[in-house]
């Protein structure tokens, strides 16, 4: 059953018999199935107790791409499903919510990226993941939040660069690197929302705790912070270092595992810039168990691709695989 057509029938709105235990019908799909679920820690606790690996961008394109599973649902958003078809031409992979986006990729339409990087022929193009397929194809490299900066620092001194699509990410690249790689005006609409002033309030009035930031964070927020880094990077530093609080600035779900790995410390979300929920991704959370559960039954939303487009886009992924496996990062 093709994709559009299953959402217009309301797939994903299916009833589910309510005394059905989700946990356990999960588990036998997945043993029946020969299936496996990557998880980003962004995702619902249920979700990520479900999971057969839980990580960062980094991470699960690197279980992505080592994977022996058949089938391979992925509790993210639509670029990281589509980056796990990209590594996996052969295997099913699944998006549970196939509206899961991201307001970072859709800010790089494929179409004006194009004519903006033939205006810069000298220059390399470094794509963030966040990206659509389309943007993949277009670049040189892809990177992670928590390879970026590294991935940059290999590349010449003089080498002109284009970094799409988070300006902030790029941004804070520029500074700690000291070039000036030209930014596409991209942004998640997540890490954009903190308040500097909230923040400060809150910092003052626990000042042990220390300032924890991921890198799509806004400038003055990165200026605030005692530690930058990716998803993982920020759970690999609340559990080695020896704070007993942190204000985190990053999307809320990853306080699920901070909080399960360092149950005595105290782990406050950063708050946004007015009364709303929004640090929590509204596309990471359009996933549910209840979905998951479906579409390992169905075995639908299915990620498809055209294969010229797949195989423009692997090149830049496969770079950065390599890259990372030489810088010795990721899991
Ligand atoms: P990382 O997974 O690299 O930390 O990036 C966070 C993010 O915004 C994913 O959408
Ligand atoms: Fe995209 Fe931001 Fe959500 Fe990550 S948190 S999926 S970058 S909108």
């Amino acid at each position: 059953m093709k994709n559009s057509a299953l959402a217009e029938i309301g797939f994903l709105d299916i009833e589910i018999d309510p005394s059905l235990d989700l946990f356990a019908e999960i588990n036998r799909l997945k043993k029946e199935k020969n299936a496996v679920i990557l998880a980003h820690y962004y995702q619902e606790p249920d979700i990520q107790d479900i999971a057969d690996y839980i990580g960062d961008s980094l991470g699960l394109a690197q279980n992505a791409a080592r994977t022996e599973a058949d089938v391979i649902v992925f509790a993210g958003v639509h670029f990281m499903a589509e980056t796990a078809k990209i590594l996996n031409p052969g295997k099913k992979v699944l998006l549970p919510d196939l509206k899961a986006g991201c307001s970072l990729s859709d800010s790089c339409p494929p179409s004006l990226f194009k004519t903006f990087k033939e205006k810069h022929p000298d220059h390399l193009v470094i794509s963030y993941i966040n990206c659509s397929a389309g943007i993949k194809a277009l670049s040189d490299i892809i990177c992670t939040s928590s390879n970026a900066q590294l991935i940059v620092e290999k590349l010449p001194k003089d080498q002109k660069i284009i970094f799409a699509p988070d300006k902030n990410l790029g941004g804070y690249i520029n500074r700690k690197s000291g070039r000036e790689m030209l930014l596409w005006n991209g942004a998640c609409m997540v890490h954009e929302i903190f308040s500097l002033e909230k923040i400060t309030k809150l910092k003052a009035r626990h000042p042990y705790a220390k300032v924890i930031a991921h890198p799509e964070c806004e400038e003055a927020i990165l200026g605030l912070a005692d530690f930058i880094g990716s998803t993982t990077q920020l759970l690999d530093y609340t559990q080695k270092d020896d704070s007993v609080a942190y204000i985190v600035a990053t999307e809320s779900g990853i306080l699920h595992k901070m909080r399960s790995y360092a149950p005595n410390k105290t782990f406050i979300a950063a708050p946004p810039d007015n009364a709303c929920a929004c640090n929590d991704c509204p596309h990471m959370k359009r996933n549910t168990l209840e979905k998951v559960y479906l579409c390992l039954k169905y075995e639908e939303p299915e990620i498809l691709m055209e294969e010229n487009l797949r195989l423009a886009a692997k090149i830049p992924i496969d770079r950065m695989l390599d890259m990372s496996r030489k810088l010795g990062l990721g899991k």
